[in-house]
């Protein structure tokens, strides 16, 4: 099959959280089995040209992309997915593409998406390579199933393509007013009703692709069940349930060659389920970083997240006090709201001996508090799939989470697999969204911290864990025939 795979964001070129992990790991699963899948991206001022041997595609030279009735000369750059055969082309439109961040609160948002959608639709035409799929994730992508639909059905290139539209995160949906179906030449007969792509007098991008998509999937068994109730879904629950019958869910897989604590080449000490001595002394290489004291006796927590509210921040820092009265350290690794960056900062300098915190983004570090943490906190008040405690199984860095979304298909916690008689747990869940069901599961982990036989048990359980990128991979390439076929 020909696959072509479009995502806003893509390890190592662009990341702001796991979808870069996910496009960046998952097309060369896909490739592994035989399918000619390529990736599309925005080129970003931080993708570097040189640096990742990107060719400038002459051949193509600009296409003019029409956006708000204007016509944008778009550029093309090709590389490929490291250590893969796997071709990933740029968008290049420096005036849209080059700001400070991945996404923006710009006037302009919905353009820039808008002209990247249409620069990848143009592109396959210009490439005169016919793909079986087209697989968009997220609301960046959310209007190229119409797009192909609708604006350029005539083309015949696009005469057997199905699409599939991944959901990672419905709480970002990308709503305009309605004048952006103009920016975007969408026939406004789809804002009408039944609103295909019209949700609460806005021009809804998500609600476009759930609309006119052939398959649908998110990254959990169990967020595609809640995504059918209004608690979970921002408002998408109708829709969704009208098109239940093409919405699956898919566990992510993680890609063991940069996330494996024997080969980790960010870590001081590798080490393997084998020997984890070497995890001793990253948590001592961890805890010097983050200028605290060395006690092997105390266990090491560790947070690393985007400080948004679906992470489950109010309830942490509702605990906090308590917490902090508890022994243990806690190291955090996370940017995004200025409300919980300020709260977690004054709280770092009043616990400045046991509560360590760096507010940035930096990939190195978040492997270093992998390798040396002891557990690893996700109080996510909701959390599509998650991979940091996927992370943290391979790592032998127990997981606390709260049960939802991705977090329940991954995590086993350990006393409801013992009341069942089963020494099969691999971390510490907890259901109710509160601070007390928070703490009771950080001060169930603690206690079984110092129990060290039962320790290395839940460590080995985790570590022993398979979510390799293989078997999800088979069900998307089983669902891209389904999508095919219909
Ligand atoms: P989400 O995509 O909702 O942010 P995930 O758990 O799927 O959550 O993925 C988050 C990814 O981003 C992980 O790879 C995590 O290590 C990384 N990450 C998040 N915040 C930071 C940070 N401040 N520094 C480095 N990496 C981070
Ligand atoms: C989203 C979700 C996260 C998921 C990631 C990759 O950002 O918040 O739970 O792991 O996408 O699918």
């Amino acid at each position: 099959m020909k696959i072509a795979f479009v995502a806003s964001e893509v390890v190592p070129f662009a990341k702001t959280g796991g979808l870069a992990d996910v496009a960046g790991s998952l097309p060369k699963e896909i490739k592994e089995f035989g399918h000619d899948i390529k990736v599309f991206m925005p080129k970003y001022f931080s993708v570097d040209e040189k640096r990742f041997g990107l060719e400038y595609i002459s051949w193509i030279g600009s296409i003019p992309i029409r956006v708000s009735g204007r016509s944008l000369d778009v550029h093309f750059h090709k590389g490929y997915l490291p250590n893969s055969r796997v071709e990933i082309y740029f968008i290049d439109y420096p005036r849209f593409f080059h700001r400070h961040t991945i996404y923006t609160n710009d006037i302009d948002e919905d353009e820039r998406f808008i002209l990247f959608s249409k620069a990848v639709i143009e592109l396959i035409q210009k490439l005169k390579w016919k793909p079986d799929i087209v697989h968009l994730n997220d609301w960046q992508t959310g209007l190229i199933p119409l797009l192909i639909k609708d604006n350029y059905s005539w083309d015949k290139i696009f005469n057997k393509t199905a699409t599939v539209f991944t959901i990672h995160n419905i709480g970002y949906q990308g709503s305009f007013p309605k004048e952006t179906l103009y920016k975007a030449e969408i026939n406004p007969r789809f804002f009408e009703s039944p609103g295909q792509v019209e949700h609460e007098g806005k021009l809804n991008f998500l609600k476009a692709g759930i609309s006119f998509t052939d398959i649908i999937t998110t990254v959990s068994e169990t967020y595609a069940r809640e995504l059918l109730l209004p608690e979970y879904s921002f408002g998408m629950h109708h829709v969704l349930n009208y098109r239940s019958e093409d919405f699956y869910g898919i566990l992510n897989g993680i890609d063991y060659n940069i996330w494996n604590p024997e080969t980790d080449k960010h870590i001081p000490h590798n080490y393997s389920i084998k020997d984890l001595s070497g995890k001793l002394e990253n948590k001592k290489e961890l805890l010097k970083h983050f200028g605290l004291a060395f006690n092997g006796n105390i266990p090491v927590i560790a947070v690393i997240s985007r400080l948004a509210v679906q992470k489950g921040f109010d309830i942490l820092l509702s605990s906090m006090e308590y917490l902090m009265s508890l022994n243990f350290q806690l190291v955090l690794l996370g940017s995004g709201e200025y409300e919980y960056e300020s709260a977690f900062n004054a709280l770092a300098n009043k616990y400045s001996h046991k509560f360590g915190i760096y507010v940035g983004y930096n990939n190195d570090l978040s492997h270093l508090i992998e390798a040396g943490a002891d557990m690893f906190l996700m109080p996510s008040h909701y959390e599509p799939c998650g991979l940091n405690q996927i992370y943290s199984l391979k790592y032998g860095t127990v997981p606390i989470v709260r049960k939802t979304g991705g977090l329940a298909d991954t995590v086993k916690d350990w006393d409801e697999m013992s009341a069942l008689g089963k020494d099969t747990g691999n971390g510490y869940s907890f259901t109710d969204y509160n601070g007390y069901a928070l703490t009771n599961a950080v001060e169930r982990s603690i206690r079984d911290f110092h129990n060290k036989p039962v320790w290395k048990k839940i460590q080995t359980n985790g570590m022993n864990e398979d979510f390799s990128w293989k078997r999800s991979a088979e069900k998307y390439i089983n669902l891209y025939k389904k999508a095919s076929r219909k």
